[in-house]
This record gives structure tokens, sequence and C-alpha cells, in this order.
């Protein structure tokens, strides 16, 4: 999709993660791995787990408070605001009105948006529309989960992969020619299999029977998802580059989703972009989920692999399936 009209992009990034960090030396204690195995097949060394009590609009309220800071953008300022999770604080109301409530944004929408691990990108795309066509000014977009409550801690085929987090963007109105160029939404639900948690919802209502045989966690099969993931990154992120009239050629900084440093590699591969123009954090906390590519942004843009000017890539996938993809040039343009 070629964006036009009004420029929109983020005035702002935040993003948290809670202190307490579970090495992979900490899993060989629960379940047969190795450090060893979980770095040569994902890259993962770490990843930061809620402590109990901590939700998923706690965090992401954190994240909300430091992006609306740094846009400098009051929460009474904010129009919408868009949660982006599978894990929410529960089925309603939406986490997005307990964040709405948490950083009093008192004159703001709220919904959640479940696209897994696309979740941000299809956030960051929606919210966009909505100040293209000129019916809101200031949104702010958050990606948040707290995965270590639905992750089966027996099962060693899941468990070394996820971590908590959250990441949250303001989207403003910006001068023409920054901001979000292209983008691509997509889903392909017969792969809704692959990657779910089957009971809880209208289909398998919670009962003694779905928590014995453990159906109320999140159950993956991952060769399927490694082979969709490395497929669709490139092509996604081909697609949005094509939209923005741009080549992979033109990308300074490449933010995909950290899932697995594998697929990472492989889609900067089949896309023909550097290692040293793509933007990897999965070692320090697993994958995240829809939090991943905002909390890898705002480390980015901190640690100055994203300045002012330079034309950015995000790319996600995850359960559904689905994939979202876009192309921002980056800074207000002021
Ligand atoms: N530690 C040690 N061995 C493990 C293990 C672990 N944590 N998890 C699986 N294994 C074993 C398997 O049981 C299997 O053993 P077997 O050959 O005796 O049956 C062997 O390792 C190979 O398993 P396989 O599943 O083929 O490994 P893989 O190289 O495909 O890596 C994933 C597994 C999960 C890391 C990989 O498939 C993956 O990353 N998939 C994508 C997942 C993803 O990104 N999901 C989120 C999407 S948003």
């Amino acid at each position: 999709m070629k964006e036009t009209d009004k420029a929109v992009g983020i005035i702002g990034l935040g993003s948290y993660v809670p202190d307490k960090i579970v090495t992979n030396c900490d899993l060989e204690k629960t379940v047969a791995t190795s450090d060893q195995w979980i770095v040569e097949r994902t890259g993962i060394k770490e990843r930061h787990i809620a402590e109990a009590g901590m939700t998923t609009s706690d965090m992401a309220a954190r994240a909300a408070k430091e992006a609306l800071k740094k846009a400098g953008v009051s929460a009474e300022e904010i129009d919408l605001i868009i949660v982006a999770t599978v894990t929410p604080d529960m089925l309603f109301p939406s986490t997005s009105c307990l964040v709405q409530d948490k950083i009093k944004a008192v004159n703001a929408a709220a919904f959640d948006l479940a696209a897994g691990c696309s979740g941000f990108v299809y956030g960051l795309v929606t919210g966009s529309q909505f100040i293209k066509a000129g019916l809101y000014k200031k949104i702010l977009v958050i990606g948040a989960e707290t995965l270590s409550r639905i992750v089966d801690w027996t099962d060693r085929g899941t468990c070394i992969l996820f971590g908590d987090g959250a990441g949250a963007a303001v989207l403003s109105e910006l001068s023409p020619g920054f901001g979000l160029l292209g983008s691509e939404l997509g889903a392909d639900g017969s792969g809704g299999e692959f990657l779910k948690v089957s009971a809880g919802g209208s289909a398998m209502p919670a009962s003694q029977e779905t928590i014995d045989t453990r159906q109320h966690f999140l159950s993956m099969h991952g060769n399927e998802v490694f082979r969709f993931a490395t497929k669709i990154m490139g092509e996604a992120a081909n697609r949005a580059l094509e939209a923005a009239g741009l080549t992979s050629e033109d990308v300074d900084c490449f933010v995909p989703h950290q899932a697995n440093i594998r697929i990472i590699q492989s889609s900067a591969r089949r896309l023909k972009i550097p290692m040293e123009k793509v933007f990897v954090n999965v070692e320090k906390y697993g994958n995240t989920s829809a939090a991943s590519i905002p909390i890898a942004m705002e480390e980015a843009e901190r640690e100055g692999r994203i300045k002012d000017g330079d034309v950015v890539v995000l790319v996600g996938f995850g359960a559904g399936l689905t994939w979202a993809s876009c192309v921002l040039k980056w800074g207000k343009g002021e």
C-alpha cells in the first residue's frame, strides 16, 4: 500500500522490560535443554520475565509514559490508544482501556488489536490512517506482552523462545516526505493451527479437562512457523519498499521482529541487506511478540542506529498467521 496525502509517523518511542532476567542456564535447570542448543538454534541468551502481579497493561503504561515524554505530548492530547497484544490482562475490558485509565488519557478512544507478533506494525499502519483521514491528531500505538503467563514452562520447544515487555510509539502528522511511506498488512488464516492457544475462548471454554490437558498454554509447530517466517519477511518488506518507490539498497536500518537470529539472517540475505544495517537484540529479550519491534526501534534510536532522515523498514510475522511491514522516513522534518 502506497501512503498518500498527509505525512504521518512516529514522534516519540518508549519501552519497558521487567527487571527479572531468566538466562538459558536457568532454563537448563528446569527443562532438558542447554545454553549451547538455544544460542545456536535461536540466538537467544536471556529474556526478561514479569514478576507475579505485573500485568501487560502495567508494562504498556510504563512504555507509553516514556513515549509521551519523549514526544513532548501530554496524555490528555492522545485521541486513540491501540494496544497490540495476545496476552491481554483479561478477556475484557480491553488492555487499551486499562492503559487509558493508568496513564489518564481521558480523551482517548481505545481498542486492542490481535495480530500476534505482527500486531505493532498492524497498529502503526492502522493508527496512521485515522490521522491521514483527519479524524485524530495524536495516537499511541503500543505492543505489550506477558508471554510468560501463557508459555508452557515444561515444553522445551517453546518455553526457551519467549519473554515479556512493552514498547510504545506516539503518532502524529509530520512534514511532507517523512513518516510512513509504504506498507503491507497480510494474513493467511489457514496457518492458524501452527501457533495458538486453544482453550479459553468460545471454541473451547475453560474446563477441568482443558486445564488438565494444558490447552491454555501456547502450542507451536516450530518448523512450519520457521518456513513461513523466512519466506514472508523478505517478500513483505520488498512489497512495502516497492509501494514506497524504494529498493532494499535504500534501507538504512532494518528492524525485523526479533524471534530467532536464523530467521533474521535469512530474511536479510533474501533482501540483500547487510547485517550491519539490521538491528538485532533477540539475545537479550527473546521473542516478546507484539512488543519486539517497538522495543528494538527504541533501542536502535537510543544507540544512534536510527537517525533523522534514515529509511527504516519494519517487518513482523506471527500467529494468525499474519505479517506486516512498513517503510518509514525517520524524523519529524521540521
Ligand atoms: N533444547 C534442546 N533440544 C531441543 C529443544 C531445546 N530447547 N527444543 C527442541 N529440541 C530438540 C527437538 O526435540 C528435536 O529433537 P529430535 O531430533 O530428537 O526430535 C531437535 O531439537 C530439533 O528440533 P527442531 O524443532 O527441528 O529444531 P529447529 O532447528 O527447527 O529449531 C525452533 C526449533 C523452535 C527454534 C525453530 O523451529 C524456530 O525458531 N521456529 C520458529 C518459531 C517462532 O519464531 N515462533 C514465533 C513466531 S512469532
